[in-house]
């Protein structure tokens, strides 16, 4: 039987290092070349019992606070949950909207629906993110959040969307799940509201299961999420202060973070060095607008290279023929699966984007000739139209 999260998922869970040229990601590759240290790491853990909030989870945590630049940094076992405990940290529940956009993973959304709030859907601009310009009309005397999504690995508009929410005393909740790494001003996702990261394998920083965490300078956020993800219990006073969840990183999955946390900027850089090798080598060809938005204020960490393609599907078939994997997310604006009763916002960008976008291989591993064949994949399929 499919269940709810495989039936949503299936099109973005990559097949990993198939039959393909070019895989879109490469986990066994991963694995291999950190082996020696990965296998310490586990290893520690396992001998010394060391599997539920233990040392591993607490060092992880401050790491990553650290990297993103926040007083506090809360493990989780999803981005999900980052998302849903900060919402509840921050008092969002029924009665209350929260402006998202449509064009991100189902979480974002449903993590508003399971609060008992409503989601307010807007568009995106050319650059796949919130269109910021769009929020004010938004607004009702019954908003209490925004969650901007960084897609990608690039930050919305910060400086923007954190005026706003100023001035309408509105609540600020990054879904960061795909920017860790990326700036705005010089300052890191997760780092201008209450950050919502997801560790999920595929992810850039990405665990050997589900992961996720919440960073924030707010003691009290950090807190309730400290309490909730342990079924409401203040592990030093044995105190149940809620009904809560069993939602905690788990201590393995954090050691191995905390391994792969020290490579992390070495791999934003490749990424980066990448997509820009993806720009030069797709200069030519008019039929795709590649990801690369001149304004100085941004830096991209790539988590995703998505193209927007014309004839999009049939420049997919042609790459798969050609062994180079992709991935299109998502191809179904959310709001058209009528099980998540979303109503039906008029996006015209995002259904626009939702036929259009493909993500072309890209990870630490993906090497300058992936970028070349699959470049020249799709300079052949344009030049024999
Ligand atoms: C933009 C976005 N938000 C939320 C999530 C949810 O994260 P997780 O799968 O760790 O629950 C994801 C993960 O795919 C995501 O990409």
């Amino acid at each position: 039987m499919t269940t709810p999260k495989q039936a949503t998922q299936a099109q973005a869970i990559p097949r990993p290092e198939t039959g393909y040229r070019v895989a879109f990601v490469k986990p066994k590759e991963h694995y291999r070349r950190l082996k020696k240290e990965i296998d310490g790491a586990i290893g520690e853990c396992l001998t010394e019992g060391d599997l539920i909030h233990r040392r591993q989870l607490f060092d992880f945590e401050k790491h990553l606070a650290e990297y993103v630049g926040t007083r506090y940094a809360v493990g989780l076992n999803s981005g999900y949950h980052a998302l849903h405990f900060s919402l509840l940290a921050c008092g969002v529940g029924p009665g209350d909207e929260v402006i998202t956009v449509a064009h991100t993973f189902a979480a974002s959304v449903s993590a508003i629906v399971h609060c008992g709030a409503t989601p307010v859907l807007v568009d995106v601009g050319e650059d796949f993110n919130m269109d910021v310009a769009s929020l004010d009309r938004y607004i009702t005397p019954k908003t209490k959040a925004i969650i901007p999504v960084h897609l990608n690995g690039r930050l919305c508009d910060m400086e923007a969307i954190q005026n706003l929410c100023k001035k309408r005393g509105l609540l600020l909740i990054e879904d960061a799940c795909q920017a860790l790494g990326a700036t705005f001003q010089g300052k890191m996702g997760g780092s201008f509201g209450h950050g919502c990261f997801s560790f999920y394998p595929f992810k850039a920083l990405g665990g050997f299961g589900d992961g996720g965490a919440i960073t924030t300078n707010d003691p009290h956020v950090a807190r309730v999420a400290t309490l909730l993800r342990y079924n409401g219990e203040d592990r030093e006073t044995g105190e149940f202060h809620y009904h809560g969840y069993t939602a905690l990183l788990d201590n393995v999955q954090a050691a191995v973070l905390d391994v792969k946390l020290r490579h992390f900027p070495n791999w934003v850089e490749h990424r980066r060095r990448m997509a820009d090798l993806y720009k030069s080598e797709l200069a030519t060809v008019s039929q795709v607008r590649v990801p690369h938005f001149p304004d100085p204020r941004f830096r991209d960490s790539f988590q995703n290279y998505v193209i927007r393609a014309q004839d999009r599907d049939a420049l997919r078939a042609h790459l798969r023929q050609e062994g180079i994997e992709t991935l299109v997310s998502w191809a179904k604006p959310l709001w058209k699966h009528p099980a998540l009763g979303l109503g039906e916002p008029k996006l015209p960008m995002t259904e626009a984007v939702c036929r259009e976008v493909i993500s072309l291989p890209m990870s630490a591993e993906t090497t300058e000739e992936d970028v070349t064949l699959t470049s020249r994949a799709i300079r052949n399929f344009y030049a024999r139209q």
